[in-house]
């Protein structure tokens, strides 16, 4: 499996939220070019803060968009996010103990995302949409 760059196959046609998938990718990629390059762990280190902080910044938007649209399996989608993030934090302490970032570990995040947006946040998308085309378009 490789690290996975945004595209279409992934698309929920929420703008707001596409592009918010298309950074957190953006940031295991920068995660992962840091990694190949070989930098200190004080930039390593800090890259991967500001995954894990952008990972909470954007599950809090989506949770948000879920609350306000009553969506009915609030408490689902959330736990699935908290496990993340678990993990995240996991990873972040493993490697303060000066455990390396392995090319699994890198690939586990980009496949978590991926399957996550195909699989449970796409159930959320397919609601949205009809909503908003049940409200009646501009058309
Ligand atoms: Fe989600």
């Amino acid at each position: 499996m490789a690290i996975f760059e945004w595209d279409d196959s992934i698309s929920l046609h929420i703008p707001v939220i596409d592009e918010q998938h298309k950074e957190l990718l953006g940031w295991i990629a920068a995660l992962n070019d840091a990694v190949q390059k070989g930098e200190g762990a004080q930039v390593i280190g800090d890259v991967l803060l500001k995954l894990i902080s952008y990972v909470c910044f954007h599950f809090e938007e989506e949770e948000r968009l879920l609350l306000s649209s009553n969506y009915p399996d609030f408490v689902g989608h959330r736990k699935e996010h908290d496990n993340f993030v678990k993990r995240l934090q996991d990873i972040q302490e493993h490697f303060h103990d000066g455990e390396e970032l392995s090319r699994n570990t890198l690939e586990f995040m980009s496949d978590w995302i991926v399957l996550h947006i195909r699989g449970t946040d796409q159930k959320y998308g397919q609601l949205l949409r009809a909503k908003v085309g049940a409200a009646g378009g501009p058309d």
